[in-house]
């Protein structure tokens, strides 16, 4: 199968060298795309701005804003059979960016924000047969949130990740997540290294093409 993956956060500019950002470091992405191409699949990362090296045998596109991560992904998708986000998309951007270095003076106290697109809810159209995975992080329970967003973008599978704790989520080499499906059916993990959640998303993901969101076990 192709499958695409998203990494990492967005960068939304004020100015050249300002901009607003997460905390995400794309470690949790790169490991789906490892995983991916370690299962014999073609895979794509699309990473926004991170520090990371490409892992082997996948096709990496970079990106630095949530628009551009949204054309990255209509660009890719219609070859693609599975979409798996795990990008932290910035939500907001600011209405306005500077082409030159604002300058203190020329600063307003605030700063007007407008929404970026929803990437899942903008390729909503396009899933066809696809199979498409969200995240969705959370401090507190991720599972209540996590099963509202699988309905609200129509979802084959979230994976529910509490970065409530410092040893899992943003920025560290482990996650707590529970898998939520369609049906109904959670698979609740416990404190895995990312590169063990990664290989257990590209099963079942695998699951899912093979025998369809309702049939998750
Ligand atoms: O990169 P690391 O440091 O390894 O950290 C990994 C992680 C914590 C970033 C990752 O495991 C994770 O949880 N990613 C989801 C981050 C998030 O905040 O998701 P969300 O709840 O804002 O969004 C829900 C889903 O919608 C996600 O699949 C997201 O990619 C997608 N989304 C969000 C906003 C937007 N504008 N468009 C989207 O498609």
């Amino acid at each position: 199968m192709k499958i695409l993956v998203t990494a990492g956060p967005t960068r939304e500019h004020l100015d050249p060298v300002r901009f607003l950002s997460n905390r995400s470091t794309g470690k949790m992405g790169f490991a789906v795309a490892a995983a991916a191409a370690a299962a014999g699949h073609d895979a794509v990362l699309i990473a926004g701005p991170v520090s990371l090296p490409s892992p082997e045998g996948v096709r990496r596109v970079d990106v630095v804003s949530a628009r551009d991560m949204l054309a990255a992904v209509e660009d890719e998708l219609p070859e693609a059979d599975v979409l798996v986000m795990t990008a932290a998309v910035a939500d907001w951007r600011p209405k306005t960016t500077s082409a030159q270095k604002l300058k203190k003076g020329a600063m307003a106290p605030v700063i007007e924000l407008e929404p970026n697109p929803d990437i899942l809810r903008t390729v909503a159209s396009l899933k066809g047969g696809r199979v498409f995975v969200g995240f969705a992080a959370e401090t507190g329970d991720p599972v209540p949130e996590a099963a509202r967003k699988l309905a609200a973008k129509g979802l084959d599978m979230v994976v529910a990740n509490d970065v409530s704790s410092p040893d899992s989520g943003f920025a560290v080499d482990t996650n707590r997540v529970t898998f939520v499906f369609p049906n109904g059916h959670r698979t609740y993990l416990p404190l895995l290294s990312k590169a063990e959640v990664a290989a257990r998303i590209v099963a079942a993901v695998e699951d899912i093409a093979a025998h369809g969101r309702e049939n998750t076990p």
